[in-house]
Formats: structure tokens, C-alpha cells, sequence
């Protein structure tokens, strides 16, 4: 799939714009703070209904203007789709599809895919188990709707669950019911997010091992607090679930806090046995970074039978040349964006398609 058109108005630095964007490869030049991240962002916001850098909606409404709009159309092999996101300060946040307004967030999902790169995600690598478990949510998520309502759901049962636990002051409470849920909630999580692993680390470990040149080995693990296997179906994962929820729940009572489930789980990497957080260098957290994201794009292209966007903010001037001539030559089908402060140095000598915009201060031209 591809983006066809952009149309900003008032969002961010923008006031209106409207970009008819290259089928292939499209490439945001210009200084710091003029509005390159802006695209993406918005071109993020139409796909996952919300931005990327901020919680905040009300934040991407131009500063002076009290309603930000943004329109992309889509080429798809079903047909084009239209996505619309309306924010308001008076009003709640209007997304359409089609020219139809739709109600949650899970309604948009997988309209419009795209992979995400942008210097933050080197936080999956280097940060807290939290940052990876988002990660993967976000993905997973994108390719199956039905996991990003499990997802609300199995939160708002723990939050649920957390406040017992917590208002019970240490003494012993009747959960059954709640658990339950938990169980039903938390392995369907647990089971995608481990299937999910599985392949994106066989993809990852192939582009990984083109990447370093057959030097590095890359393997990615999803650590789960219930010690699932290989082999383990859904049953059972719900059933050691539920017998791990069963012997925490004094310590839980103790804490006032719910202790096991997919909440808690985490995600190793590592190269050549070691793992990448602690022992990897710069270079090799970009790398396993930029592995996972072009896995990334095989598994959705197998999964929903299109390649997704590519979106990496300002990512390409930390690659070496080697990486960055991969991603120019290798993913000559992949819709993709790039920001950038310089483009001298970009290896773009033998790309054909591709449309250079230049970003001041919240306009664009395509010529310098
Ligand atoms: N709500 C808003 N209203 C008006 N302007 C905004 C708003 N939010 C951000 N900006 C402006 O947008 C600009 C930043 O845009 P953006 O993050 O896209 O920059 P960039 O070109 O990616 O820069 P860099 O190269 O530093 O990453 C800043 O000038 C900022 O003041
Ligand atoms: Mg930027």
C-alpha cells in the first residue's frame, strides 16, 4: 500500500498543506524545527489514530487555531481508502474512514500500516520492559484488531483487580471472578505476543545477519513470568496463568498489586549470546533496531498481503553507508519516508522514483 496524498490544516506548524506524495521514495530535507517530524507525524496519527510523540491531542492543533485536520488517501490493492482525524478543543477527537465516522480507534487499525523508525525506538532496546512490551502491542495490534481490544480489555480488568487488591489492605479477598477474566484476557495476550516473537525473530535474525555481513547472530526472546514453551497452545498458557495467579496471591494481598501476567512480561535481545541491552554497542542497538523494523515490514506483507509504509524520522544520518544503502536498495517496493537535516550524503545515485520536498518553517516546495 501507499500514500497518495497528504492535506494538513493547522496541525502542528502547518496551516494547509497539500502533498502529492511519490509512490516510492519520498525524502523531508530541511533544518531542525521546521516541520519534517510534523509529517510524519501526521501521517503516524491517520494510521494509529494517535501521535507518536505526545498523549496530548490537543497539542498537534496549530497554536493559534482551535481545530487541526489531517487527510490521507491510501492506495490499496482493495481499493483506495480515505482517513481523516479531526481535533478539536471543543469537541472530542473525529477520525473517518471513507467518509464515515467511526467510533474507536480499533476501527481504524490496519487501514493504513506503517513502520515507524525514529531515534526514540532505540528505547526498545535500551530502556525498561515497558517500552518493548509497547512496542510489540503496537504491533501486533496493527495486524490484528481483535488483539488491541484484548489488550484495553485485559487492562481495565488489572486495574480493576489492582484497586481489590490494593483497598484489601493485606487481607484475604475473593478474586475468583476477577481472575478468571485475568486468565481469559492475559493468555490471549501472552499467546499472540509469544507467536509474534517467534516469527519476527526468524525474519530479524535473516536481515540481521545481511546487515553485519554474517558476522552477528541476533535472537529475540519473549520472556514471560509463567515460563510458557515452545509447544504451549492457549489452554495451556490459561492454565499456568491461573495457577501462577493462585500461588502469588498472597505476596499480591502483601503488595496490593497484581504480580504475574503478560503486564510483566519482557523481551530479550541478544547478539551472539549477549544480550544487546547490556553489552551491545551504539552501532549494534541501532542495528537490532533497524533489524526488527524491516522484519517488521516482511511480517505484515505476509500477514495482510501488502507492504506497509515505511516512516523513519531521522534515523538514516546514524546509519553507516552500508545500512543505509541496504534500506535504499532493498526496499525499492516499500512506500517510505525519510527526514533529514543533510541529503549530500545519502547514497540516492541509482534510486529513479523518489521526491525530494524541502521543509521551512512549516511550508514545503520540491525544488530548492
Ligand atoms: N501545536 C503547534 N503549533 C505551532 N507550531 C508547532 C506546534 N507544535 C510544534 N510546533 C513547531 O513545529 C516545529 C517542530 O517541528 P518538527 O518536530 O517537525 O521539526 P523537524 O523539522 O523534525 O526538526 P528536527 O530536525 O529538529 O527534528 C517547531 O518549530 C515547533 O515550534
Ligand atoms: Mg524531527
Amino acid at each position: 500500500m501507499f500514500v497518495k496524498e497528504l492535506r494538513l490544516i493547522n496541525y502542528r506548524n502547518y496551516e494547509a498543506l497539500l502533498l502529492d506524495v511519490n509512490p516510492k521514495l519520498n525524502i523531508f530535507v530541511g533544518e531542525n524545527a521546521q516541520g519534517k517530524t510534523n509529517v510524519i507525524e501526521a501521517i503516524f496519527l491517520c494510521a494509529i489514530g494517535k501521535s507518536f510523540r505526545t498523549n496530548k491531542d490537543l497539542e498537534l492543533i496549530n497554536m493559534s487555531k482551535r481545530q487541526s485536520y489531517t487527510k490521507v488517501k491510501v492506495n490499496k490493492a482493495i481499493g483506495d481508502v480515505s482517513i481523516e482525524v479531526r481535533i478539536d478543543t471543543e469537541q472530542k477527537k473525529s477520525i473517518r474512514l471513507n467518509e464515515m465516522s467511526i467510533g474507536k480507534i480499533g476501527e481504524l487499525l490496519g487501514n493504513l500500516n506503517i513502520v515507524l523508525f525514529s531515534p526514540e525506538d532505540l528505547k526498545i532496546v535500551k530502556e525498561g520492559p515497558s517500552e518493548r512490551r509497547r512496542f510489540i502491542d503496537i504491533d501486533i495490534s496493527q495486524i490484528y484488531p481483535r488483539y488491541y481490544y484484548t489488550l484495553n480489555q485485559y487492562n481495565r480488568i488489572l486495574k480493576q483487580r489492582n484497586k481489590l487488591l490494593k483497598d484489601s489492605r493485606g487481607k484475604a479477598i475473593d478474586l475468583d471472578i476477577w481472575d478468571q477474566q485475568l486468565v481469559e484476557a492475559g493468555a490471549n495476550i501472552i499467546f499472540y505476543r509469544k507467536k509474534f516473537i517467534k516469527r519476527m525473530g526468524i525474519l530479524a535474525k535473516l536481515v540481521h545477519r545481511k546487515l553485519t555481513d554474517e558476522k552477528e547472530n541476533l535472537e529475540i526472546q519473549y520472556l514471560s513470568g509463567i515460563n510458557i514453551k515452545d509447544g504451549d497452545e492457549l489452554v495451556n498458557i490459561k492454565e499456568k496463568l491461573m495457577l501462577k495467579l493462585k500461588s502469588s496471591l498472597s505476596n499480591e494481598l502483601r503488595r496490593g498489586l497484581t504480580l504475574v501476567g503478560p503486564h510483566r512480561d519482557d523481551i530479550a535481545f541478544k547478539i551472539n549470546q549477549l544480550d544487546v541491552k547490556n553489552f551491545g554497542s551504539q552501532g549494534q542497538q541501532r542495528t537490532t533496531v533497524l533489524s526488527l523494523k524491516l522484519a517488521e515490514l516482511e511480517l505484515i506483507k505476509s500477514e495482510i498481503g501488502e507492504y506497509p509504509v515505511l516512516l523513519l524520522d531521522d534515523v538514516m544520518s546514524e546509519l553507516d553507508i552500508k545500512r543505509q544503502s541496504y534500506i535504499l536498495t532493498n526496499l525499492k517496493n516499500i512506500q517510505t519516508f525519510i527526514t533529514t537535516t543533510m541529503i549530500d550524503h545519502l547514497p540516492l545515485q541509482h534510486i529513479k522514483e523518489k521526491q525530494i520536498f524541502y521543509v521551512s518553517n512549516g511550508e514545503i516546495s520540491i525544488s530548492d
